[in-house]
């Protein structure tokens, strides 16, 4: 996972396609020995998904090129010997401008605050109410239809783990339990809506997206990160 997006990351620049990237990402998994899991789970026609601009998550790498300025956002979900993880970053393209750079910094903090505030006992909704104080506090929208999960033998299990104090989120943490936490956060409205292609998830008013995700076990203290 974290050899991956290193990898990819480093491909990262003005020019180069999605579908390049999505390339890089498959000849890793191939070395490992380790299996797309969107694609395995969902039949997503893509290695990895790669969300750019406005677009949030589920993205499908294609012919598109990354233009400077612009925020692509990697998302990669691996399946070895029955076991899942999942880990996204958001990446600038060629150097950031400053409001993109405190977007992806406020995700940034925003996961970090939401695994803060991840200790047994405390219920599943601590996290997300953690994450959207980070994010307002920076000025900017959780989107809040979007929620993290369980992972651990599939890619998505139970709890949904929202990026809010939803009060559904009501289940207690518990030593042993694997989450994906992926505060989605905009700078402008908190609307997504599906695009055309059927997978495509991107803001309604065109603001862009960041996004940024890591798998943990919730333990007695700081959750330990997997996919580090
Ligand atoms: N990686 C995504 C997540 O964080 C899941 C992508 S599965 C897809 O939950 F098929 F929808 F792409
Ligand atoms: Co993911
Ligand atoms: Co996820």
């Amino acid at each position: 996972m974290a050899i991956t997006l290193r990898e990819v990351r480093r491909l990262v620049r003005p020019g180069v396609t999605t579908a390049e990237l999505d390339r890089a990402a498959a000849r890793v998994f191939a070395r490992h020995g380790a299996r797309s899991a969107p694609r395995l789970a969902y039949g997503f026609p893509g290695s990895i998904c790669i969300s750019v601009g406005d677009e949030v998550v589920h993205g499908i790498p294609g012919a598109r090129r990354l233009r400077p300025g612009e925020l692509v956002k990697l998302d990669v979900t691996a399946e070895l010997d029955g076991y899942y993880a999942d880990a996204a970053i958001s990446v600038p393209v060629g150097r950031a401008r400053p409001s993109v750079g405190r977007l992806v910094a406020a995700g940034t903090a925003a996961l970090r605050a939401g695994l803060g505030a991840a200790r047994p006992g405390r219920p599943v909704s601590a996290i997300g109410a953690a994450v959207e104080d980070e994010v307002e506090r920076r000025g900017y929208r959780v989107l809040r239809e979007l929620t993290g999960h369980g992972i651990g033998r599939a890619i998505h299990e139970p709890p949904a783990v929202p990026n809010h104090a939803d009060p559904a989120a009501s289940r207690p943490l518990t030593e042993g339990l694997v989450l994906a936490v992926e505060p989605m956060i905009a700078a402008g409205g908190a609307d997504v809506e599906l695009l055309a292609d059927g997978w495509t998830i991107a803001t309604r008013d065109g603001s862009v997206a960041a996004h940024v995700e890591h798998t943990v076990v919730i333990t007695s203290g700081s959750p330990l990160v997997l996919t580090a």
